[in-house]
């Protein structure tokens, strides 16, 4: 059909059996009027994740977009075990690439590691496994509201370090800050930021937990300790009904915010291709700085 206007409405579905997330169709991403867009962008602080299935968005659609959330921090990276010669990276080869990208199975919030946090993503799968490669995704706003008092009012005056040296090295990857295609980003050697572990969203007022592989050494309090209480909340957060696995079909597109749920890759057979195409929102500086350094 070559029609402009989709016969369709706008129909925004929240997800069975979660506390977030909303299924977006009757629209094209890469052209919305401005009603449309209201209702998304509501939609999207209520829900934190959308998705639009059979969106097929070409690079600049994508990027355009991602544009309307706000500015970007980057426009468009490939997260895929193809290479740019077209051929598969080999997962027993372990490069950096993969190390990044075995990394990213780990339950994350992007860029909590660089001076401002992300605000969100426009993610979409170009070319998916038979099997595998999900992306989990985790409302951390239901996992602050569902902890008890003591551990709130335990945990409201912490903060945590956040740095992709230390959860890479977790992963057995010896950072170094000359390190490939990510050095000056994240790989980089400046104040490493400091994050309090209840966030409150700059946009909605509501509460959530920022943790995640990222963030590590609690001030205050010994290593191992801070390393436990870290751990406990996630294995506490990340569970049903807070979390949602997307099972990609290819043309599909999801926009995140990052500053209240945590994503994590999921594995897929390395023998067989995936390319996703990764939009960074920017955070605003006002809300999404680190603490000033003490
Ligand atoms: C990312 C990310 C997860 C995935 O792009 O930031 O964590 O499923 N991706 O590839
Ligand atoms: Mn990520």
């Amino acid at each position: 059909m070559t029609h402009s206007l989709s016969i369709e409405p706008l129909t925004i579905k929240p997800l069975r059996g979660t506390t977030f997330g909303a299924v977006v169709t009757g629209v094209k991403a890469a052209a919305l009027d401005d009603a449309a867009w209201r209702e998304i962008h509501a939609a999207w602080l209520q829900y934190a994740l959308l998705i639009f299935p059979g969106q097929y968005l070409k690079r600049d659609e994508q990027i355009a977009f991602a544009k309307r959330f706000g500015p970007l921090e980057f426009e468009m990276a490939a997260i895929s075990n193809v290479k740019s010669d077209g051929s598969l990276r080999i997962e027993a080869d372990n490069d950096d690439v993969m190390k990044i990208l075995k990394g990213n199975m780990g339950w994350h919030c992007d860029s909590t590691y660089m001076p401002v946090q992300a605000k969100g993503a426009v993610f979409s799968a170009e070319v998916v496994p038979s099997i595998g490669g999900r992306t989990g995704f985790a409302d951390m706003r239901a996992a602050y509201d569902a902890l008890d008092g003591p551990l709130k009012a335990r945990i409201e005056k912490l903060a945590a370090h956040h740095s992709l040296h230390h959860s890479q090295s977790k992963l057995g990857h010896q950072t170094k800050k000359s390190d490939g295609e990510y050095s000056g980003y994240g790989l980089h050697d400046g104040p490493m930021p400091l994050r309090q572990l209840v966030k409150v969203h700059p946009e909605t007022g509501r509460k959530s937990l920022l943790i995640g592989r990222h963030a590590h050494n609690i001030p205050g309090m010994d290593k191992a300790e801070s390393e436990r209480l870290l751990q406990e909340l996630v294995d506490f957060a990340c569970q049903p009904p807070r979390i949602y696995h997307h099972d990609w079909t290819a043309g599909d597109a999801v926009v995140w915010d990052n500053r209240c749920l945590l994503h994590q890759a999921t594995p897929w057979d390395m023998n067989q291709p995936r390319v996703m195409w990764h939009s960074r929102i920017a955070g605003n500086p006002a809300s999404e700085s680190a603490l000033a350094s003490p």
